[in-house]
């Protein structure tokens, strides 16, 4: 019953999202409503801190309908998976401060969910596309002239990129043992609109209109490979819909750069001065350098990214959060005084 190497090539009506009120997966969920309106989905969401049904309350109710639940549940996903052609799967515990303070609900929901999605997608044969971070291969030098490749082997770091790691083999087993039809997409680092204010972008910007300094984390020479949040959605619907079932596809968008450069390039964009920031504590076993050759998505799928302006995307960036200070004060001062509590 191998169906590893199969091209998809199918073009779903119904879909599942996991985690789709949360950052990546609400942007997903917008823009597969605008892109693809023959296509209903269903996002079911636990609605953790991460979580924010605002984030596609303006999407119609007839294309678009939340379950408010949990990926580990099978009893739920007995019910919902049956009538659907997909599951693209987003719902993660997804920052890495969080997974080293306390890694359980990192286990749970990204192992033992990624498990119980699986069991689901087997049990009901419907297609399968796990979404996955580049945190997987571990880090590069930052003189290093290699990028990740999908064949490298895994070396994650930290509590998070260890259990997305497993979550990743599970489905790589359930491909090859059980004829899942799944594929995997690792992606680079994501900014754009509705992230979460503890993340590294997100949190400079509104530390910036709250009147707080930025923090930069031990040095500032760390590098992550940017990637606008929508060139992301459009990866995963194209593997989702024409990759060969089994591969790994990773997504990026050439756009490596240290942290201090983006700090700055915040600041400047905020007409603030470039050394209005403190520098805090280090992360531990904080990974150096991530960098994602995209080369097998572009030469086989035909995709490319289109916000290639870096200074252009975050601009737009900080005009949403100007713009919709409603959507993040609530989660502000929570997310500061637990960073503070750790020197950060
Ligand atoms: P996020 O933390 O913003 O959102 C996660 C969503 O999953 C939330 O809506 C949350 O309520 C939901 N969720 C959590 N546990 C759940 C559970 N047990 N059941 C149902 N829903 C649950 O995360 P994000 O940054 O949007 O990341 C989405 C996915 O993309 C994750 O799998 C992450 O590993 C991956 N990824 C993220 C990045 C990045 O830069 N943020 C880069 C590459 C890959
Ligand atoms: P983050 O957004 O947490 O993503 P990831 O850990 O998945 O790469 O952090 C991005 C980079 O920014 C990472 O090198 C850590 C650094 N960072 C800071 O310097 N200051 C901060 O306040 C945060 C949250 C992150």
């Amino acid at each position: 019953m191998s169906t590893a190497g199969k091209a998809a090539s199918f073009l779903p009506t119904n879909i599942i999202v996991t985690g789709g009120c949360g950052f990546i997966g609400s942007n997903f969920v917008r823009w597969v409503a605008k892109e693809h309106p023959e296509c209903h989905i269903t996002v079911l969401d636990k609605l953790t801190y991460a979580g924010n049904p605002d984030n596609i309350a303006d999407l119609s109710d007839e294309q678009v309908e939340l379950v408010i639940g949990d990926i580990c549940d099978s009893q739920l996903l007995d019910m919902i998976v049956p009538v659907h052609d997909a599951i693209v799967h987003f719902a993660a515990e997804s920052h890495n401060d969080n997974s080293i303070l306390d890694p359980e609900p990192f286990i749970q929901t990204n192992v033992v969910g990624t498990y119980r999605l699986l069991q689901a997608a087997r049990k009901f044969d419907v297609r399968f596309h796990h979404v996955s971070t580049d945190e997987v291969y571990g880090d590069l030098a930052l003189d290093e002239p290699r990028r990740f490749k999908p064949d490298d082997p895994y070396k994650p770091s930290s509590p998070y990129s260890s259990t997305k790691a497993s979550s990743d083999l599970l489905v790589r087993a359930w491909v090859r043992t059980y004829g899942v039809r799944a594929t995997i997409s690792n992606c680079s680092n994501n900014y754009g609109p509705y992230q979460h204010v503890e993340k590294f972008i997100p949190r400079q910007i509104t530390n910036i209109l709250d009147g707080r300094r930025p923090k930069l984390y031990g040095n500032g020479a760390n590098v992550r490979d940017w990637i606008h949040t929508e060139d992301h959605s459009r990866a995963v619907w194209d593997i989702l819909t024409r990759g060969r079932i089994g591969e790994t596809y990773l997504i990026g968008a050439n756009g490596e750069l240290d942290n201090l450069h983006v700090l700055k390039t915040i600041l400047r964009a905020m007409v603030q001065p470039e050394d209005a920031f403190d520098w805090v504590r280090d992360r531990p076993g904080h990974d150096r350098r991530y960098a994602i050759d995209p080369s097998k998505l572009e030469r086989e799928l035909g995709w490319h990214p289109i916000h290639t302006d870096f200074q252009e995307g975050l601009s737009q960036t900080i005009e949403w959060y100007r713009e919709h200070e409603e959507w993040w004060r609530p989660a502000k001062e929570a997310t500061e005084k637990k960073y503070a509590a750790q020197g950060q």
